[in-house]
């Protein structure tokens, strides 16, 4: 080992200048949200009027002690409040890796709107806020929270319609209850005819001001035991398809304008007050005998015209809703119309979406058969939380699989400085990055992008998670991986005639497939933000430990600041350890400096993984000059490190000479825990 030393002393420059930030509660934590977004929208604007139940929800305060919530582990097991220790852990509020799984705060007299960040709880199940005083709309973000099985918002002053969201919630939804609300409109369809929502048991929407025909998918959810639309504005006949409902056992109909004759109830299990207060033109059992519609007739005549009214007030307030509809796995029938060639935009350019209610898609090479209609109506599955934000898997109707990333609200202001940006990252077109296909900007200023989606694995699983059957990443494959990510981020810094900066390279943002060929995302995503998000962003992002000293003071990505974070990156790569924050003991991994030191201790050949070792003579194959590459890509004197060019080439000149270790498939790993 000793005659390694001369060769990285070199590197003693690269010293460190300052340590990581400070330790900021990851952003994109469920405690995050719930004290920046959550707490401030449920307590309403009233200041002063602080809540009781709220004020315990304060970063002072030990996690387990916020009122009305219920948390898990990584692993999805329920974080145990019960032991003392936890109890008073303050720790706990900023470890992003408990995820809250319910809200449950009833009758705590809330008189704020329900926040859609609620879409952003990735882990939530229940969110039980009856009797309180929220007004505001139901979100369609609720939409988009993956494990929201039970939703009760009775007894509030809820408006407006039900977004059509709600139904991406049915392969969870046991129960939804919104009782004694301000709803109006009709009731959303699914975006799938036929969506039977299997384990929906309660569906309460009674005592609200919806209208339309009876809503006849109901009848398609055949796990519905308690159905109660009552007193509301509903009119026309019942469908006897929901006397098939097998396992009803309540249900309340009452008091709308429900008319014709009543389905056949096996059993007749309802008594007539559960039809009582409709359209006498109701007939059949448990009502009278069917036949004499006269008195209905009557009675319709001397109504007619407030009726009309209302009636007619209230499409109008479901026109607005649809005509702001949401992004993505929102259903309802879209109209064709929407869906625009690349010719089409190209020539309408900017502008024309102004008040037409409809975004518009621009679609790059390889995205052509997208359609607007097909993105608007994909299912969407979240997939991960980025600084950026939401990425999320979703299917297509013709069985077409996209990834969809949806960005933070305020990122670009508008679509003249944006879709520069966004031309320019779909025109980048390279084996080692991720394509662009498609974007999106929605009337409300939502903005999606469209990647292909490829069910590969992160290089941060691959290197830190064991699991068995995993490949063994032997030093051909590492530097199989690392030489593509070179590649990929030499053609953003040079293969255009702009130079694209990746911005926020880490090993979460490289996929890695079967055959070791890696892929960049996320490049290019920082150009879109507007300043003041992105320094936001940037001062969370710090604490990862890929970035680059300068850019504290200088908040600005370029090439230069890439390279340092690919030294980083590739020092994660032959050393087999996270750089930045560890998340069990909060201290700040510098993969540098632990390089340093080993030098310094003639022990470099304990700073490689294990794996990276086996079979391998570390000078002849590259080993060495990789590591060494790696520590002159994060100099702290950004004028110093070797462009990316650079980088590719050295990799390729050192590369390790068993290339058969590349392909041999018994390397997999066999056993959890121990990196042989
Ligand atoms: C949190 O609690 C502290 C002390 O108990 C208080 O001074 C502070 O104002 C609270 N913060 C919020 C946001 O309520
Ligand atoms: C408090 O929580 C932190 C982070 O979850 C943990 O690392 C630490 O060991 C806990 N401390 C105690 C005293 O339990
Ligand atoms: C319900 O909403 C309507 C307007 O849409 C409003 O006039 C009415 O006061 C609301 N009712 C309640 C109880 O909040
Ligand atoms: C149906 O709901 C109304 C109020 O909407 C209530 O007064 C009535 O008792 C309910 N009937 C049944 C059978 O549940
Ligand atoms: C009930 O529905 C009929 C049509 O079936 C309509 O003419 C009448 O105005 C409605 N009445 C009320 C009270 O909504």
């Amino acid at each position: 080992m000793a005659s390694l030393l001369p060769l990285l002393l070199l590197f003693f420059w690269c010293t460190f200048l300052g340590s990581l930030g400070p330790a900021l509660a990851a952003e994109t934590s469920d405690a995050f949200l719930l004290l920046t977004k959550i707490k401030p929208a449920l307590q309403g604007g009233a200041a002063g009027a602080e809540n009781l139940q709220l004020s315990s929800w304060n970063a002072t305060v030990p996690l387990c002690q916020w009122r009305g919530l219920e948390w898990a582990v990584s692993d999805g097991s329920p974080l145990g409040c019960d032991d003392p220790a936890a109890r008073t852990n303050l720790s706990f509020v900023g470890d992003p890796s408990f995820q809250l799984t319910v809200l449950r705060l009833p009758a705590a007299g809330l008189s704020g709107t329900v926040p859609r960040e609620i879409g952003e709880l990735s882990s939530l199940r229940s969110l039980l806020l009856g009797v309180n005083s929220l007004t505001g709309s139901v979100p369609l973000e609720l939409g988009n929270c993956p494990a929201l099985a039970d939703i009760d918002l009775s007894g509030n002053s809820i408006a407006g319609a039900l977004p059509p969201s709600i139904w991406n919630l049915c392969g969870r939804l046991v129960s939804l209850r919104l009782h004694g609300n301000n709803l109006s409109g009709a009731l959303p369809e699914p975006a799938v005819p036929g969506t039977s929502c299997e384990h929906l048991r309660v569906v309460d929407l009674g005592g609200n001001r919806l209208q339309g025909g009876f809503p006849g998918f109901l009848a398609e959810f055949h796990g519905l035991q308690e159905l109660d639309l009552g007193s509301n504005l509903f009119s026309g006949s019942i469908p006897d398809s929901l006397g098939a409902l097998a396992n009803l056992e309540r249900l309340n109909l009452s008091h709308n304008n429900f008319t014709g004759t009543l389905p056949s109830f096996r059993g007749a299990k309802f008594g007539a007050d559960a039809f009582a207060g409709n359209n006498p033109g109701l007939c059949g059992p448990p009502l009278g005998e069917c036949g004499g519609a006269e008195p209905g007739v009557v009675k319709m005549t001397r109504l007619s015209s407030g009726v009309v009214a209302g009636i007619v007030i209230g499409l109008m307030a479901g026109l607005v809703v649809v005509a702001s509809l949401f992004i993505g796995w929102v259903q309802g029938r879209r109209r064709n119309r929407g869906g625009k060639t690349a010719e089409e935009d190209e020539e309408v350019g900017g502008g024309v979406d102004e008040g037409t209610g409809e975004g518009k898609l621009v679609v790059f090479q390889g995205g052509e058969h997208l359609t607007l209609e097909d993105v608007l109506n994909a299912t969407g599955q979240v997939m991960e939380k980025t600084v950026y934000g939401t990425v999320y898997k979703a299917k297509l109707a013709d069985g077409g699989t996209i990834a969809l990333r949806l960005l933070r609200e305020g990122s670009c202001v508008d679509r003249a400085s944006c879709l520069p940006v966004i031309r320019q990252l779909g025109r980048a077109r390279h084996e080692n990055l991720i394509s662009l296909r498609a974007f999106y900007q929605g009337k409300r200023g939502e903005k999606l992008l469209i990647y292909d989606y490829l069910p590969n694995r992160t290089l941060h699983d691959l290197l830190h998670e064991s699991r068995v059957g995993k490949p063994m990443l032997n030093w051909a494959r590492r530097h199989k991986i690392a030489l593509g990510i070179a590649r990929g981020l030499a053609y953003l810094h040079t293969g255009q005639e702009v130079p694209i900066a990746h911005g926020n390279l880490r090993s979460r943002s490289v996929l890695v497939d079967e055959f070791f060929v890696s892929r960049l995302t996320e490049h290019g995503l920082n150009k879109l933000m507007v300043p003041a998000v992105g320094d936001e962003m940037f001062a969370a992002a710090k604490a990862d430990g890929y970035k680059a000293p300068e850019l504290q003071k200088m908040k600005r990505c370029c090439p230069r600041t890439d390279v340092y974070s690919f030294g980083i990156l590739l020092l994660e790569i032959l050393m087999g350890k996270k750089p930045g924050k560890d998340s069990r003991t909060g201290e700040a991994v510098d993969l540098p400096a632990l390089v340093k030191a080993a030098v310094l201790e003639e022990t470099t050949m304990e700073v490689f993984d294990v794996e990276v070792l086996k079979g391998v003579r570390p000078m002849e194959d590259g080993l060495v000059q990789a590591l060494k590459l790696a520590m002159g890509c994060c100099a702290p004197v950004a004028a110093v490190r070797p462009d990316m060019s650079e980088v590719v080439k050295q990799l390729e000149e050192n590369r390790p000479r068993n290339r058969s270790a590349l392909y041999s498939p018994a390397d997999t790993r066999s056993e959890i825990g121990t990196p042989f």
